[in-house]
């Protein structure tokens, strides 16, 4: 069934890729295609299957076993390009636990009604169970006519399902669609019918990034993200699927929007000289050269507060072990080439980690694999202004060990882990070095990069970390290729370690994907071989 899932999966993607957007009957064309899975509410019993159609689909729906479940439409019309996307979600409940299903997504204009896509997923095991995961962040879409796309990004959709997991955390920076303003909806839809391989079979759950948000989509330009995905609810009024959490095991898992924290201004930018000017049908204003979205604090507090909660109501809790945060931007990255570090996440959200020890941060946004010891609390005034080698405070992160002995108790310190490894073409597996004292250094945002004019009339520009420091949270560092995924086996009952619960990580990685690799100036092209880079092993102990 499986197989056959698969099989059906690529065919339609291909037949969805070659239809163009002309009207084909008067009924229009209602052909099901990104299809993808989320996990609902109880991931033991429920999931939401998502997809979207050239044209409006005629009564969309889901049959699993005897069952039909409608799908709620989610219409959008991009605020640049004017062009309507229509997507549909299908919400499945009372599942059983632990089981595998095989669905089919069709509608009454689906030109492949007479054998509709179908393919197979698997909730999650109830209780205390072992399950794997997968997790890298930026993707891209391998269509490399689109800014950032890269022929990577398909073998890194086909490694998730090598390994088979039981879902696969998806950690921001989609398909950069805000870099290709005036074809935003062509590649979500490269994006969606990549991902289809994989997200059809089992749930990618996302996080969004600075490049999910786009100019004319929303008030924080989520729009297009926030159509496409159903995520559980939040509960907090005007930011759902913002922000969520989800339960798996002895796991919960804590996804975060760091856009609402990071001092750093990268999200959608108009360089200039050239204003962006939307079609006159969408009524967005034509928007200017210099001017960036800037997004920083828009929940108000909201998203912290409803972290604090969450996290406080996981420590109660006798059932969770691990507590495991997915966010986009990152706390401690020493990326050279990238972006690096951010002052806004160590000042809002580390000392929360800190005092419900949560075990594990997972990010994107730095197109490389690095993983820190782990770390609590933070050294003061360590950093050091880029501009005039004046003392700053970054909040540097204070590692509990620096021994990297292949073992980490993280109820003692949190370990974070930049995995911007998915697939886009800028690998920036680059790293900093303090020339000073040969350390390793990472670059720190401590204040917003805002857009500053060039000698070009009209050009902008933004600027890149304000200050550095040395980065002694820093563990490993990938320098063979900015290209990998992590695979995670949650083993919730002790076995060895001393009666602790553990959780194996693997790191395998893509040698020779770089364009250009930076340690040894080798040319690389996409490879579909995953090695592995290393291996280790969080312990902590079990609670109940
Ligand atoms: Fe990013």
């Amino acid at each position: 069934m499986g197989g056959s899932g698969l099989l059906a999966a690529t065919a339609n993607a291909t037949k969805a890729g070659a239809r163009t957007r002309r009207t084909r009957a008067a009924d229009g064309d209602g052909t099901p295609e990104q299809i993808h899975l989320t996990w609902g509410e109880n991931p033991a019993t429920s999931v939401v299957v998502s997809w979207a159609s050239p044209e409006p689909a005629t009564r969309p729906r889901v049959r699993i076993g005897q069952r039909l479940i409608k799908a709620e439409p989610r219409p959008y019309t991009d605020g640049i390009n004017g062009e309507t996307v229509w997507t549909y979600h299908s919400r499945i409940d009372g599942l059983r636990p632990g089981a595998t299903y095989a669905y089919a997504v069709t509608a009454d204009n689906d030109s492949d009604a007479a054998d509709p896509f179908t393919a197979t997923f698997r909730t999650a095991p109830h209780g205390r169970a072992a399950f794997r995961f997968t997790s890298f962040g930026d993707l891209a879409t391998p269509n490399d006519g689109w800014v950032l796309s890269y022929g990577q990004s398909a073998y890194a959709v086909d490694t998730v399902e090598s390994f088979q997991p039981l879902f696969h955390l998806l950690n921001g920076d989609l398909c950069y669609a805000n870099l290709n303003p005036a074809t935003q909806p062509e590649v979500w839809r490269d994006f969606g019918n990549n991902n289809q391989t994989s997200a059809a079979n089992r749930p990618w759950m996302p996080c969004p990034g600075n490049h999910e948000v786009e100019f004319g989509n929303g008030a924080q330009g989520f729009t297009s993200y926030l159509t496409r995905y159903t995520l559980p609810d939040n509960r907090v009024p005007g930011f759902g699927g913002h922000w969520y959490s989800f339960r798996i095991g002895s796991v919960l898992f804590v996804s975060l929007d760091a856009d609402d924290v990071v001092y750093q201004d990268a999200a959608a930018f108009v360089t200039g000289p050239a204003a962006l000017t939307p079609v006159p049908s969408t009524g967005t204003p034509a928007i200017g050269p210099g001017t960036s979205f800037y997004i920083k604090g828009y929940s108000g507090g909201a998203q912290t507060a409803w972290l604090e909660r969450t996290l406080a109501a996981g420590r109660r809790d006798g059932s969770v072990d691990w507590i495991i945060v997915q966010m986009h931007q990152c706390a401690c990255s020493s990326s050279a080439t990238g972006n690096g570090s951010d002052l806004g996440i160590r000042q809002e959200w580390l000392p929360l980690f800190d005092r419900y020890e949560v075990d594990l941060v997972l990010n994107g946004h730095d197109h490389d694999y690095e993983r820190s010891f782990p770390v609590r609390g933070a050294d003061a005034n360590v950093g050091h202004e880029v501009a005039t080698g004046a003392v700053v405070n970054t909040l540097r992160p204070r590692p509990v060990t620096t021994t990297d002995n292949g073992v980490f108790d993280t109820s003692q310190g949190t370990v974070h882990l930049t995995l911007g490894c998915g697939g886009n073409d800028t690998n920036l597996d680059d790293y900093g070095t303090d020339p000073a004292d040969g350390q390793r250094q990472a670059k720190v945002f401590t204040r917003a990069n805002r857009p500053v004019p060039t000698a070009t009339a009209d050009v902008f520009t933004r600027a890149g970390a304000d200050a550095v420091e040395d980065a002694t949270w820093s563990a490993r560092r990938d320098t063979s290729t900015g290209y990998g995924i992590a695979v995670f086996d949650v083993h919730p009952d002790p076995e060895d370690f001393g009666g602790r619960t553990s959780i194996t990580v693997t790191q395998y990685h893509a040698v020779g994907a770089d364009p250009v690799n930076p340690a040894t100036g080798a040319k690389g092209a996409p490879t579909p071989d995953y090695t592995e880079f290393e291996t280790f092993t969080l312990i902590r102990p079990r609670r109940g």
